[in-house]
């Protein structure tokens, strides 16, 4: 029996779209209101892969016609110091959007450094306040690896209601957040992650998988059944340089009805809804839509913290 190639998940594409529409919004905050949006990120250290990341944040920010700060620091630097840079950029009324490109050098605690990040100007929706949200269903920064992933299955439209979708990864910023965004569509919901027993006997049952596990290859062509939808959220860089996910492309891709490549599948998308969640904090900040709901309840609140897995 020949067997259909699958439909590719082209997020490279869509975050083109996205970042288009982006531009049109960011062109009539200039026209209308003078303000160019704008996206800080505090990189700490010298990490390659961390470089390459927000390289590429710079250069969406270009397409979407938006202002970008990249706030260096080495990594020598104390928490305290990491903090205080997030807590300048916080105060500063020109920006809008802030992110604290992780992992952070050993010794920095992570969680001292996004506490510094008010509800309001958090693009990469990380506020215990914007996770809070997203749990009653009232997101106002949706975190972006999983609303990139749910545009993703929009944009092909894959519907989620009824369907058994299995995640592999419980990680706060994808697997979690990926969870409960299945479950507001009325998917049936199964989170795996590192201890979950008979990981196949799982994602054999899936729809939908998601894996998110940072494990390279973890989900080969005999853990997903005929027809399945299968989206690859890993970035796993090999000793040669290439980037791979997590998925056994190959052979997943013999037997999926829809398949995210790794590159050009998630990982641009996430950078898309990055920039898409500062141009909705700039036109707040104009009163284009409503307020932010956590903006005065939150602050430039220093007591809160953000926990990062
Ligand atoms: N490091 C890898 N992915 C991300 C991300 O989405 N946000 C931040 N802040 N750091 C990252």
């Amino acid at each position: 029996m020949a067997v259909a190639a699958p439909t590719l998940l082209d997020g490279r594409s869509l975050s083109r779209s996205v970042l288009d529409d982006c531009r049109s919004r960011s062109e009539l905050l200039a026209e209308r209101f003078g303000v160019i949006p704008h996206l800080a990120v505090v990189l700490v250290g010298d990490d390659s892969a961390s470089a390459v990341y927000v390289r590429a944040k710079e250069r969406a920010c270009e397409r979407a016609g938006m202002q970008s700060t990249v706030v260096r620091l080495p990594a020598t630097s104390g928490t305290a110091a990491v903090s205080d840079a997030v807590g300048s950029l916080s105060a500063d009324a020109g920006v809008h959007g802030i992110i604290v490109q992780l992992p952070l050098p050993t010794g920095i605690d992570p969680a001292a450094a996004l506490a510094r990040i008010p509800a309001d100007k958090d693009a990469d929706g990380f506020h215990r306040y914007n996770v809070g949200s997203l749990f009653l269903g009232q997101s106002a920064y949706p975190p972006c690896t999983p609303e990139g992933v749910m545009r993703l299955l929009d944009h092909a439209r894959i519907g989620l209601e009824g369907a058994n979708v299995v995640i592999v990864g419980a990680s706060n910023i994808v697997g979690k957040p990926m969870a409960v965004m299945a479950l507001s569509r009325e998917a049936t919901v199964t989170v795996c992650h590192a201890k979950t027993q008979n990981l196949a006997a799982h994602t054999r049952e899936a729809d939908v998988v998601i894996c998110a596990a940072g494990s390279a290859g973890l989900i080969t062509g005999d853990m997903v059944k005929h027809g399945a939808v299968v989206v690859d959220v890993g970035i796993n860089r090999l000793s040669d340089g290439r980037v791979i996910g997590d998925v056994d492309f190959e052979s997943v891709a013999a037997k999926a009805s829809h398949i995210s490549p790794v590159p050009g599948g998630v990982g641009p998308m996430t950078v898309a809804m990055l920039i898409h969640n500062t141009v909705r904090a700039a036109e707040r900040s104009v009163g284009l839509s409503s307020p932010h709901p956590g903006a005065e309840k939150t602050g430039s609140s220093t007591g809160s913290s953000t926990e990062v897995s």
